[in-house]
């Protein structure tokens, strides 16, 4: 029997621009929803260049090898994988962050905790702020890179999910102000250890609402980081009742949730009596979605 060798790759098939159409196609087919973006960073990351090296170039052969990486990593983009873990990295606060399954990736919307946590520290002010659920670390390794003074723990119930955070540290030359603590919420701390501030993203979803995500979400990112029970808010109640025991006199907990939960959360708040202020942020989108409580 003879076996027949795999067909030729034709000339035009490996020029850049048709590589580029039969990606976006495939990735169309398949619903993901930026399939021309993704195609090209596919397409960049494997032969080394930026998007605009392949706009200026559509007619360069890419070589076979390169066609077969390409190929592997459209594979999984077609299963739905997300960007970010097939590229190892997300930006967030203008910072490229690695990232893992492990992790989720981070959200632009969280950039409003870094922002809220800068503007309440102060510039040179040695504050010591707690990244609780950090995930990647990107939130406190955010403002530790706003704020040369401060001391960051980074602390996650999932010691893989540490393990990206603590590559982000040294990435960012962060390790020598970052602590990093597995933890379930506040149990692993010392007792009467104090923050100035607590940030955190902790995870929110409904569990019911979990599987109707968009597939990215709902079979790539960790149930871990996303489910937040019944309600979504388990872990935002747990975290506004036991906070207070841990935060300055004056400090602040910011919390990121849903904006469909910032009225249960500001009742706990109240119903916990530690607090003396609360206030609503809104993302860029415009929703609410950081309550930032002061310690009385
Ligand atoms: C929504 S992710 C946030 C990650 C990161 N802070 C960000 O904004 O990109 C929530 C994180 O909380 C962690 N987590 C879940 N339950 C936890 C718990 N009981 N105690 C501490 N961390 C927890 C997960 O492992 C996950 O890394």
């Amino acid at each position: 029997m003879t076996i027949s060798p795999p067909a030729a790759q034709s000339e035009s098939e490996s020029k850049v621009s048709a590589l580029l159409s039969r990606l976006e196609e495939q990735f169309t087919e398949a619903g993901v929803d930026s399939p021309e973006l993704d195609a090209q960073l596919i397409l960049a990351v494997v032969l080394g260049c930026d998007r605009a090296h392949l706009h200026a170039h559509p007619e360069k052969a890419v070589p076979h090898e390169a066609i077969e990486r390409v190929e592997a990593l459209a594979q999984r983009r077609t299963a739905r994988e997300p960007m970010a873990y097939i590229l190892g990295e997300r930006e967030f606060w203008s910072m490229p962050f690695l990232v893992s399954p492990d992790v989720l990736i981070p959200r632009p919307e969280s950039e409003l905790l870094v922002e809220r946590a800068v503007a309440l520290s102060g510039y040179g002010g040695e504050s010591r702020i707690l990244d609780l659920c950090a995930g990647s670390g990107a939130v406190g390794l955010a403002v530790a890179s706003e704020l040369p003074q401060a001391q960051v723990t980074l602390l996650d119930l999932c010691p893989k999910a540490l393990g990206a955070a603590k590559r982000n540290a040294e990435k960012f030359g962060l390790v020598s102000r970052t602590r990093l603590v597995v933890s379930d919420l506040f149990d692993a701390l010392a007792v009467g250890e104090e923050f100035d501030l607590i940030a955190s993203n902790p995870p929110y979803v409904a569990s019911r609402e979990l599987d109707g995500l968009m597939p990215e979400v709902s079979s790539f990112e960790p149930r871990l980081a996303l489910d937040g029970g019944a309600d979504g808010m388990d872990l935002i109640r747990r975290i506004i009742e036991k906070a207070p025991a841990c935060l300055a006199r004056g400090g602040y907990l910011l919390i990121e949730m849903d904006p469909r939960q910032m009225d249960e959360a500001e009742a706990v708040s109240e119903e916990q009596g530690s607090y003396h202020s609360a206030r609503r942020h809104k993302d860029l989108a415009g929703r609410e979605r950081v309550l930032e409580l002061e310690r009385a």
